[in-house]
């Protein structure tokens, strides 16, 4: 007999040794496993016929017996007691609830005009002003209730945190009672000392006298869209939520730290801060992203002497790893008049040196191999994998230098000792791998001219870049360092996505 979803079967079967209560429909084809699930499936007496597997080999299925039926009965009977009986109680609960807000609606809570006109400050200065009655903006970070006329508030306003307290009518208001984490709310009261044996973000408290809610978030806040458990991708859609959460919030300010510290090297030094564009024309007519600002350093070092820039860089990269950005933030410098010691000891020293041919030595030595057992050969790129090995094992940063020239970007200059390989260096960092990429740039201009027709390029669009070895060139050199890698090995983050406001790899260009 065909079941139809809602329409009451006249006979229903179980088997127990073939049922199922959960994916069974009670048809002889697809029986339920117990009878007990035959009742509620049945939902009201009379029930129909329940029929059983048979005792007898060469029939299906018996109808079942009344005894068993009866004993069976009685437990459906108490089941659906109990149901309906919580079905009561969670109805009563909620009219309760309604109720309470109700009422609560009628609680006003006042500013008190006798007490002192408050100080507006940000919690970061609330130190200063203990004793003093403050006002203060922010985000509801946690919230604890307590009883009905108690409740502690844990108050962010991107400067800190700071415990409040609401007392008696303060925490009864309908506002009180339907506050919820990541709602925005200006609080007033006086700032104490935590009393003794208790421990608050900076040893004091606010005891609120009054307060306003701004903007109400939905019950249960950051959580009600975000937790623990969330896959890496839900993460990423709520991004804008999660930057609100203590960790995330701290590597950004980490990040902001780390930004204003590499200006600050910069400045100290007397480089020039420079600002290129990214959207760069490579050929005629279409526009690009721009990998690197180098180009356009190079042209500034006889305006403006050592210069540096952060700004973005974009990379078509095809896979998701955890240290490749589509987008991402790079720190790069270029200094006039440097040989090749004068660009590997801008770093403090101790750092260790190593030939890009001693590297493919050392792989050998230690087995690291390609996929396929053979050895990277002289002359091969080093892949992320086998580099990353080589690096955690060494166990230091290492500056690895003079590439071939074959593997290298064009503009790298030779190296005066053997002209197969280049001024370059990578910094490769245990942990994370290469950070920084640099070399010193072709500075003689036919030598330049040479290497677009070795490449294939066409010199036209590049004229700008040519022209600097056309009017007074100079050696010279610089490099590039990736913000975010530095930050996962400065902030030991596994992946780069951690250290981003909002990461663009492959596939996520949102929010
Ligand atoms: O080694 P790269 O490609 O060097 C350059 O672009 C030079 N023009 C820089 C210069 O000399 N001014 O990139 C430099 C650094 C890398 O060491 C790495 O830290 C970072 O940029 N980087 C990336 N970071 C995140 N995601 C990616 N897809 C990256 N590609 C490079």
């Amino acid at each position: 007999m065909p079941n139809i979803e809602g329409l009451s079967l006249t006979e229903l079967y179980t088997s127990e040794k073939k049922g199922n209560d959960e994916t069974g429909d009670g048809t002889r084809e697809k029986p339920f496993k117990t009878i007990l699930q035959a009742m509620r499936h049945a939902g009201k007496e009379p029930f129909p016929a329940i029929y059983v597997d048979s005792k007898d080999e060469h029939t299906e299925y018996d109808i079942a017996a009344k005894s068993q039926l009866k004993k069976i009965q009685k437990i459906w009977v108490r089941e659906n007691y109990k149901a309906a009986d919580k079905a009561k109680t969670e109805e009563e609960s909620q009219e309760k609830r309604l109720q309470n807000l109700e009422e609560a609606k009628k609680i006003v809570i006042t500013k008190d005009e006798s007490l002192p006109e408050p100080k507006i400050v940000k919690i970061v200065e609330a130190g200063e002003h203990r004793g003093e009655r403050l006002c203060i903006k922010g985000w509801v970070h946690r919230l604890r209730r307590q009883g009905r006329a108690l409740a502690f508030l844990s108050l962010r306003d991107g400067t800190g945190f700071l415990q409040c307290i609401l007392q008696g009518v303060l925490c009864q208001t309908y506002n009180a009672l339907v506050l919820s984490t990541e709602s925005s709310v200006i609080v007033y009261g006086k700032l104490r000392p935590v009393l003794e044996g208790k421990t608050a973000p900076g040893g004091h408290e606010l005891v609120v006298d009054y307060w306003e809610l701004i903007g109400l978030a939905p019950p249960g806040g950051a959580d009600s869209i975000l937790n623990e458990e969330a896959l890496p991708d839900v993460q990423l859609d709520n991004r804008h939520i999660m930057i609100r959460g203590e960790n995330t919030s701290k590597v950004l300010r980490a990040r902001a730290l780390v930004t204003r510290a590499f200006r600050e090297h910069f400045e100290s030094r007397r480089y020039t801060e420079v600002t290129p564009p990214t959207l760069v024309q490579t050929h005629n007519e279409e526009a690009y992203l721009t990998q690197s600002s180098q180009l356009y350093l190079e042209s500034c070092i006889a305006a403006l002497g050592d210069v540096y820039c952060i700004s973005q860089s974009y990379r078509a990269e095809q896979s998701r790893t955890r240290r490749h950005l589509a987008e991402y933030s790079h720190v790069e410098a270029e200094c006039p008049f440097i040989n090749f010691d004068d660009l590997l000891n801008r770093p403090q020293k101790p750092f260790k040196r190593m030939m890009y041919s001693e590297a493919i030595e050392y792989l050998r030595e230690h087995n690291i191999t390609k996929e396929d057992g053979s050895f990277y050969e002289f002359g091969e790129d080093i892949p992320e994998m086998p580099e990353r090995k080589m690096t955690d094992a060494i166990g230091v940063p290492i500056l690895l230098c003079k590439f071939p020239a074959a593997i290298k970007s064009f503009y790298m200059a030779k190296s005066p000792e053997d002209r197969r390989l280049t001024d370059s260096v990578d910094l490769l960092m245990p942990g994370v791998g290469e950070i920084v990429g640099g070399s010193l740039r072709i500075w003689d201009y036919d030598e330049l001219m040479e290497v677009y027709k070795g490449e294939g390029i066409d010199p036209s669009p590049y004229y700008w870049y040519t022209d600097q070895r056309k009017f007074g060139s100079v050696p010279h050199g610089g490099y590039g360092l990736g913000l975010e890698r530095f930050l996962c090995w400065l902030l030991d983050r596994y992946h780069i996505r951690e250290v981003c406001l909002y990461p663009r790899f492959l596939e996520r260009c949102t929010p």
